[in-house]
């Protein structure tokens, strides 16, 4: 038996952040990160809430929360006791939202609505049962899936993105092909998240050049953004794979930016898993999909379509390769292998994985990377 549910109520399009009009003479709590803490985005979303609400903010969200952050975020929520919380930023200002929520509901604090709004077009953290939270001492990401992390409400207003840089537009474009794949060659993987994932791959193939190049086209951006949200819905159902198994662990040691993490492994991992009868014909189907060869193409060619297209739009993204990314971190990258497949074997997103993935399989694709 498989399951579908879809808990956030969403709102979408250019001037959805009015919704947020209703909130009258309550005590909100904005969490986010010092850059837009500091930004003018903040300011629009400041000015829309109603001047009878109280409003408070929690600017200490760092890239890749840290447990110690949400600990923090803990005891101001415990203190402030606020009636809306609104996770404002990237991935890591909501997954750090969605835990602090989660986290203090277990200890008796209720709120009345927990409202996720992106500013970057990648995570779907608006919408899925998943936060990670970093540990920077032991150099792992943790992944956690809960249904008590959906957000009640998701505002995907595409002028909240217009500012983000081309290198974060491409990074986090590249994680949203990354969740609507893996999504789609997941053991979890059903029609209603095909559908999902599908939509989502066909956006980002159309829309990410465009939204790198010219960041200030908003029909662009509201594409990309309801690209994320697509795929979020996908992988929040179907989970994920090796390929963020492995990106947790480069993201973690190396501190490379999460999308990045991703994209860089997505050809390896798909040769890795297309060893897989199954996952070769659906890498094949996915890549007939999105339009990427003939209808008529055989899997061979459909997947060596796939892999051609991934490459051309990371070009399209200009990403950096791997050795270039990792920086100094290449010289320590053969040592850290062996800690890097034990935290990527108890990585949760490893479960749904088309393909089984032991320790030397693991070894043996990560020795292959650089
Ligand atoms: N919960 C989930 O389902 C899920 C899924 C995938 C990834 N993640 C996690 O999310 C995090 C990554 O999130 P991300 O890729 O969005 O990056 P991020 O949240 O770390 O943000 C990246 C950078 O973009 C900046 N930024 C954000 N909005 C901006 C704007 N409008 N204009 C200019 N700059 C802006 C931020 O200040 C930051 O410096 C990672 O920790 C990753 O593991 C969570
Ligand atoms: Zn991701």
């Amino acid at each position: 038996m498989k399951s579908f549910s879809l808990q956030t109520r969403l709102y979408s399009g250019q001037g959805s952040l009015d919704v947020l009009k209703r909130f009258t003479n309550k005590h909100i709590w904005i969490i986010c990160d010092g850059f837009l803490a500091r930004s003018p985005v903040i300011e629009k979303l400041r000015n829309t809430l109603p001047a009878d609400n109280r409003i408070s903010i929690f600017s200490d969200i760092t890239p890749d929360p840290t447990i110690s952050t949400v600990v923090q975020g803990i005891a101001q929520m415990q203190s402030l006791q606020p009636d809306v919380v609104i996770g404002f930023g990237g991935g890591s200002a909501l997954d750090a939202a969605k835990a602090i929520v989660w986290f203090s509901r277990q200890f008796g604090i209720e709120i009345e609505t927990c409202v996720a709004i992106p500013t970057t077009s990648g995570t779907g953290s608006e919408v899925t049962s998943a936060c990670v939270i970093s540990d920077p001492d032991k150099g792992i990401k943790y992944p956690l899936f809960n249904n008590a992390l959906y957000p009640d409400m998701a505002i995907l207003d595409p002028t909240l993105v217009v500012s983000v840089p081309p290198a974060i537009t491409a990074n986090t474009g590249m994680d949203v092909l990354t969740h609507a794949l893996e999504a789609y060659v997941s053991t979890k993987a059903s029609d209603f998240t095909d559908a999902l994932a599908e939509k989502a791959a066909q956006i980002v193939f159309q829309y990410l050049p465009v939204a790198v190049s010219k960041g200030e086209c908003l029909a662009t951006r509201g594409k990309m953004h309801n690209a994320s949200t697509l795929a979020g819905m996908a992988f929040s159902q179907a989970g994920l794979g090796i390929n963020h198994a492995i990106a947790h662990q480069l993201g973690g040691q190396f501190h490379l930016p999460h999308g990045l993490a991703n994209a860089l492994l997505l050809a390896p991992v798909i040769h890795f898993n297309a060893r897989a009868p199954r996952a070769a014909k659906r890498y094949a189907r996915f890549a007939k999909a999105c339009h990427l060869c003939p209808d008529n193409a055989n899997d061979t060619a459909a997947l060596n379509a796939l892999i051609h297209h991934i490459e051309l739009l990371k070009k399209q993204c200009a990403l950096p390769s791997l050795v270039d990314a990792l920086k100094d971190g290449k010289q320590i990258w053969s040592q850290r292998i062996p800690s890097m497949v034990q935290a990527a074997l108890a990585d949760v997103t490893l479960q749904t994985n088309p393909r089984v993935a032991d320790a030397s399989a693991m070894q043996e694709l990560l020795e292959e990377l650089l």
